[in-house]
């Protein structure tokens, strides 16, 4: 299967499409209220190096359901924040536990840290990716919308790691993405750069939404830009998602990766209207992120693909 989990573009089409296939499995026996405990004494690392609450609470209650445990640990209160190296931290580290999540600033550190770890590293979120964030977006598609490949995503707002992430996915899988962004806050420019005819950016909100089936927006300030908090306000005002925008799209749902600054970068009447999925698009990073679990730490690994119990 695949050693780590660091970033979309280092999987294959069918990779995530085993993710996707076993996180369907794992959500309906858990709406059956049937135990799925493939993770039986295993144990996670949770370093966090930023806030968090879905990434926490998902692999938290992920590990616990499964019959595992998970540690949560700041990156501040360990020997790392004294100065320990990342390689000899990963060295130490995966002699303990079974698996190890990370939410850094830098993604080359977790990158690191998962060359020198004997055991899986998973990147809960970096400056420059949200992997996880978006394999669980792309099952929630994939549920309400019956499939992924034939479908338009439009991401309104910030060209940041959620965006860049969105790129990845769809260079891999070959739906149409859309990205309306202002100048100056574009995706990465490589990751750009290297993406397929199906991957667009565009400067106008309304261009990116028609056709769309789905309106994706994510925060105008992610963590640790909070000093560019009144210019990036201005900057991004034309890109909300609010009813006026979605009037350019009316068969599309509404999501968000969450936190949301309400009467920001979404509205309150977008987000709690019939069009969004916000709350279910939430729980799906439970369900998603247990079968990553699975897949990278689990001892029956693909196999269990067929075990639909
Ligand atoms: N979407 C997401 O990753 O949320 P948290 O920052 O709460 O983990
Ligand atoms: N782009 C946001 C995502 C939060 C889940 C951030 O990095 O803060």
């Amino acid at each position: 299967m695949f050693r780590h989990l660091l970033r979309i573009d280092h999987l294959s089409k069918s990779q995530v499409e085993a993710i996707l296939t076993l996180a369907r499995i794992i959500k309906d026996k858990a709406k059956r209220g049937v135990p799925h405990q493939t993770l039986g004494g295993k144990v996670l690392a949770m370093i966090f190096e930023k806030p968090s609450t879905r990434t926490r609470v998902s692999f938290e209650v992920g590990m616990y359901q499964m019959g595992g445990t998970a540690l949560y640990i700041e990156a501040s209160t360990t020997q790392l924040g004294r100065g320990e190296s990342i390689a000899d931290t990963a060295r130490v580290m995966s002699r303990y536990v079974d698996g190890v999540m990370i939410r850094a600033y830098s993604q080359e550190a977790v990158e690191e840290f998962a060359r020198y770890s004997s055991v899986p590293v998973i990147n809960g979120l970096t400056d420059r990716f949200h992997p996880c964030q978006i394999l669980s977006d792309l099952f929630t598609v994939q549920e309400k919308m019956g499939d992924l490949q034939s479908r338009r995503i439009a991401y309104v707002g910030d060209g940041n790691n959620v965006a860049n992430s969105w790129i990845n996915a769809a260079a891999l899988l070959g739906f149409q993405l859309v990205l309306a962004c202002p100048e100056g806050f574009e995706p990465d420019a490589p990751i750009l750069g290297k993406a397929p005819e199906n991957v667009r950016l565009v400067r106008d909100p309304r261009e990116a939404v028609q056709g769309a089936h789905v309106v994706y927006t994510d925060v105008w300030v992610s963590m640790g830009q909070e000093e560019e908090t009144e210019h990036r306000k201005r900057t991004f005002a034309p890109y909300q998602v609010n009813a006026q925008l979605l009037q350019y799209c009316p068969e599309a749902l509404v999501m968000h990766c969450l936190p949301a600054h309400r009467g920001l970068e979404i509205t309150s009447e977008a987000m709690d209207g019939p069009r969004s999925v916000v709350f279910d698009q939430a729980e799906n990073r439970l369900h998603v992120q247990k079968a990553i679990l699975e897949l990278l730490m689990g001892d029956r690994k693909p196999k269990s693909l067929q075990a639909q119990e």
